[in-house]
């Protein structure tokens, strides 16, 4: 048997096994959640030891494990692929909008219904199965593979990148891949060569030193959270535009080759306006919905709160307001710059009335990667052979921090490998994973390593 015919014949055991995979609620950002991390971790772990690799770790962070193995089946003359994905979920919030239980994974039609289905632990089970079939069929897999798999995605990676500094010799590879980024359609698969970075802080406002009767002070105490909103609106321009002072200095413009490029790439704006659930788009005009949403830097406020929010009214003027707010950010804009220029400019805005003081939450920094190498090449047989269909090239808004660091500390690049499609819900209610996608990923795999290891 060969690699693609077992791939075919193993199709509903594997997805018993998926299943068992994503029940597990590996929510990496709700500190409940911990054990089910850890299940999580151990279950790839057994999972990578049943489908043959002959070294697995469980290693400690100083927060969530990661799941290290590898298989130096191919010898040293072979090139070794680095294989990377996240187990850890986002939470299922907000649970009411779901129609089957988000851990409790539910077929309909030819969609998988589980958080995690898509994001990321059904698109990294494409390589681990890959491998199990190459091992079935040949023995071994055809490249040297190295497998990264870590539980802090979610949250940011923080205690990714010194993992990584500090096991250079142990990552080190010559090409790494990875499934966390969706397709175009069905029938369009594409190649993202291009993902954003972000920097997210969060900002608290103080006005008085304690909540206050908002009738016997309104109107003489400035209220934080009305400075809050004031200070916020202060973001954007008329235009759309960020609006702190120095944003855009380091943007990389588009040229018109590419802009000309991103034009060609399918898109159906009314199709898009109803995924987004949108009557209208909104943004910078002198960009397309495709440029603003993937070549273009954002800032978005990801929550507010402050004062009372429980059902019916309480008069108070409140002590304290916050946000959360994120930047999407493209080459070559760097995020611990980003962050000091949005604390700087808040600081600038506030009224001499309230106080301060920003957060950093987390950071990341964005990539491209040269679309002219082997690896790439051999991606693009891949899912000509896995899809029947040539794929485009097609930048991503979204965020994997961990493709700049793979450049920056072990020297190489990622060939961004998704199988989702946009209409995914990822980090929504009822995410979902299309099946023929998952078993057209697998295979799409077996043509990429097929095609790395014969040179
Ligand atoms: N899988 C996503 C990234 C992604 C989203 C790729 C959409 C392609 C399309 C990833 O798990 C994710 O959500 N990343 C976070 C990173 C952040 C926490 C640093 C993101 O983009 O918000
Ligand atoms: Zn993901």
């Amino acid at each position: 048997m060969n690699p693609l015919d077992y791939v075919h014949v193993n199709r509903s055991k594997w997805l018993d096994e998926l299943k068992e995979f994503l029940s597990i609620p590996s929510v990496s950002t709700q500190a409940e959640h911990k054990p089910d991390i850890e299940r999580a971790a151990r279950w790839l772990r057994d999972q990578l030891q049943a489908v043959g690799f002959p070294k697995v770790e469980v290693m400690p962070t100083a927060g969530h494990p990661i799941v290290y193995a590898e298989w130096l089946a191919a010898g040293p003359s072979a090139p070794t692929l680095l294989i990377y994905g996240h187990y850890d979920v986002q939470p299922p919030d907000p649970l009411d909008l779901w129609h089957t239980p988000p851990f409790e994974p539910t077929i309909v039609g030819d969609d998988l219904f589980c958080r995690g289905a898509s994001d990321d632990k059904g698109q990294l089970y494409t390589h681990v199965k890959a491998i199990e079939a190459f091992k079935e069929t040949l023995g071994a897999p055809p490249v040297n593979v190295k497998c990264l798999f870590e539980g802090e995605e979610e949250v940011g990676s923080v205690n990714l990148n010194p993992f990584i500094v500090a096991h250079k010799d142990l990552l080190a590879a010559d090409v790494a891949v990875i499934s966390d980024s969706h397709i175009l359609g069905k029938d369009i698969p594409a190649i993202v060569y291009a993902l954003r970075g972000i920097a997210y802080v969060e900002v608290e406002v103080t006005g008085p030193t304690g909540d206050l009767h908002s009738g016997i002070y309104g109107g003489a105490v400035h209220n934080p959270i009305n400075a809050l909103c004031a200070m916020i609106a202060s973001l954007h321009d008329e235009h759309n535009r960020v609006a702190i002072p120095g944003f855009y200095d380091a943007v990389r413009d588009l040229d018109a080759g590419e802009r000309a490029a991103l034009a060609k790439i399918p898109f159906n704006r009314e199709a898009w306006l109803k995924e987004a659930g949108v009557s209208a788009d909104w943004g910078d005009p002198d960009y397309t919905i495709v440029e603003r949403t993937s070549a273009r830097p954002t800032l978005d406020v990801n929550g507010i709160w402050g004062g009372y929010i429980e059902p019916g009214a309480k008069t108070v003027l409140p002590s304290k307001a916050f946000a959360k707010i994120s930047m999407r950010l493209v080459p070559d804009q760097k995020h611990a710059e980003i962050a000091r220029l949005i604390e700087e400019h808040l600081k600038a805005v506030a009224p001499p009335t309230v106080s301060v003081a920003v957060r950093n939450l987390h950071g990341g920094e964005g990539a491209i990667v040269n679309r002219d190498s082997a690896a790439i090449r051999a991606a693009f047989q891949a899912y000509e052979a896995g899809f029947g269909v040539t794929p485009v090239f097609m930048r991503e808004g979204g965020s994997i921090p961990v493709v700049a660091a793979f450049k920056e500390e072990l020297g190489i690049d990622t060939v961004l490998m998704g199988f989702g499609l946009p209409d995914d819900n990822l980090h929504a209610p009822n995410e979902k994973m299309h099946l023929p996608n998952v078993y057209k990923g697998i295979e799409t795999v077996i043509h990429f390593m097929t095609t790395l290891g014969a040179g």
